[in-house]
Parts: structure tokens; C-alpha cells; sequence
């Protein structure tokens, strides 16, 4: 794992510096893979950053865009992840509908709606059960509570190595969430951290010895390289 840590002046120039590492990512993929799969976080972090890709000029028609995790809602809904980015990025820039895969949240359950979503990831990357796909760029955030996704803290979701996409459980609402095993194997992994209220998540997260299960987000340890983007409010404590 090849792990950056960089801390921005302020808010802006947090998402200013993470426009550039993923528009330099997205065409690096493109560049060596002909495509670029990325997978979206939710919360209210990344929205200038999708409002700023928007006006980028990529070739949508070679970009994939996923979901980390996802509210148990409608996409309609004012709590939609997949809502936020619709309105932020995906519904101003000439992206073919084909290449948006959300994650389900109309079937059954949200346990049906989780496999469902780990089938069709199976079949869009080709990988059989039991593998992993690699991502090209998975986008993080962390909660004040050091979760991340919906892998949220002693839930059961912590403890699935063996599935693509599983259920999330905040505080008994469900979510539908990548496994930490599919966050590893991406090639590139990027939390964007603002706010002096993730100082204490981000101290735990970023200590020698701390528990995973109390802290998830140091469950993130990927095979590939590792950013974390933060701004001076939430990581003034981490400068070297
Ligand atoms: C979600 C996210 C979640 C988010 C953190 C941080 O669905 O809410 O995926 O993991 O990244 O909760 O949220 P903020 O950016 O709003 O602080």
C-alpha cells in the first residue's frame, strides 16, 4: 500500500486538490485500461468536488460511476446518495445512462438488494464469485464516529469478507455498502476529510494500535495506493 497524506489550507482548496488527483486518476484508467470505474461517496463532503468535475471536459462516455455506499431510499429521496450526484455532476455532463450503476434500493429487502448489486458488479467486471473486482478510484469520507461507507462501528457489516456488497446498519436504519475486502482491492482509494469535528475519528484512525471495529475506516488498507485529502480543520493534529 502506498499511503499520501496531504493537508489543505481550507475547504476550497481541499476539493481544488481533489479535482486534480481524481481528474489525474480518471485519465490515468483511461490512459491504461480504456475505462475508468469509480465509485462514489455519499454525505455532504464530496458535492463541490462532483459539482467541479462536472465542468471538466472528460471522456463520459469512457467513465463508470458507481457507489460506495447508499441511504436504504428512493433515488428521488432528499438523503439519496445517488440523488446528490445526480443533481451535483451526472445529470450536466453527457454521461451514457448505461454507464451510471447505482445501488438498488426498490427490491425486497435491503439483503436482496445487496446481493443483487454484488451479482451485477460480478458481471460488469467479469469476476466470478469470490473474486474481487479492482475499482479504479473509490471515493471515502469518514464520520465523526470514524466510520466510513456504511461500515459503521460493531456492526455486522465490519465482519463480511466474503461478499462484494452487503447491508450497512446506522443506528437501525439500513444501508447498502461495499465490503471493506472490495474497498482493498481497489487501485486507488481517496478520503476527503474536512471539519474540526473529524479530528477525533481521524487521530483514532490514524493511530499505531487502535481497534478496527470501534474505528472502521482503518479497516481501509488497500492493495493499492491510499490518499487521504483533508483539510487544516480536521487534520492540523496529523502534520508531520
Ligand atoms: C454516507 C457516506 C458516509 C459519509 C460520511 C461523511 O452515505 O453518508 O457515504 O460514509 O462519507 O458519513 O459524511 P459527510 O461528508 O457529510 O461528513
Amino acid at each position: 500500500m502506498n499511503k499520501i497524506v496531504e493537508v489543505l489550507p481550507d475547504k476550497q482548496a481541499l476539493i481544488a486538490r481533489s479535482l486534480e488527483v481524481v481528474v489525474a486518476k480518471i485519465q490515468g484508467a483511461i490512459q491504461e485500461r480504456s475505462r475508468c470505474t469509480i465509485a462514489l461517496a455519499g454525505g455532504g463532503t464530496p458535492k463541490p468536488l462532483y459539482e467541479a468535475i462536472a465542468s471538466q471536459q472528460l471522456p463520459w462516455e469512457q467513465i463508470h460511476v458507481f457507489w460506495g455506499d447508499e441511504r436504504y431510499v428512493s433515488p428521488e429521496h432528499p438523503d439519496s446518495n445517488q440523488g446528490m450526484a445526480r443533481k451535483a455532476w451526472l445529470d450536466q455532463v453527457a454521461l451514457p445512462a448505461a454507464n451510471i450503476h447505482p445501488m438498488p434500493t426498490d427490491g425486497t429487502t435491503p439483503a436482496a438488494d445487496a446481493q443483487k448489486h454484488g451479482a451485477q458488479l460480478q458481471e460488469f467486471f467479469g469476476t466470478k464469485v469470490g473474486e474481487f473486482p479492482s475499482f479504479d478510484i473509490i471515493l471515502l469520507g469518514i464520520g465523526d464516529d470514524a466510520h466510513t461507507a456504511s461500515l459503521f462501528p460493531h456492526t455486522e457489516a465490519l465482519q463480511v469478507e466474503d461478499q462484494l456488497v452487503t447491508v450497512g446498519n446506522k443506528d437501525g436504519q439500513p444501508r447498502i455498502t461495499f465490503t471493506a475486502p472490495l474497498i482493498n482491492h481497489a487501485h486507488c482509494v481517496l478520503f476527503l476529510v474536512a471539519g474540526v469535528n473529524k479530528q477525533p475519528a481521524l487521530a483514532q484512525i490514524f493511530a499505531p494500535e487502535a481497534d478496527s471495529l470501534t474505528y472502521p475506516a482503518r479497516l481501509i488498507q488497500p492493495q493499492g495506493e491510499l490518499w487521504w485529502l483533508l483539510d487544516e480543520s480536521a487534520g492540523q493534529q496529523l502534520k508531520s
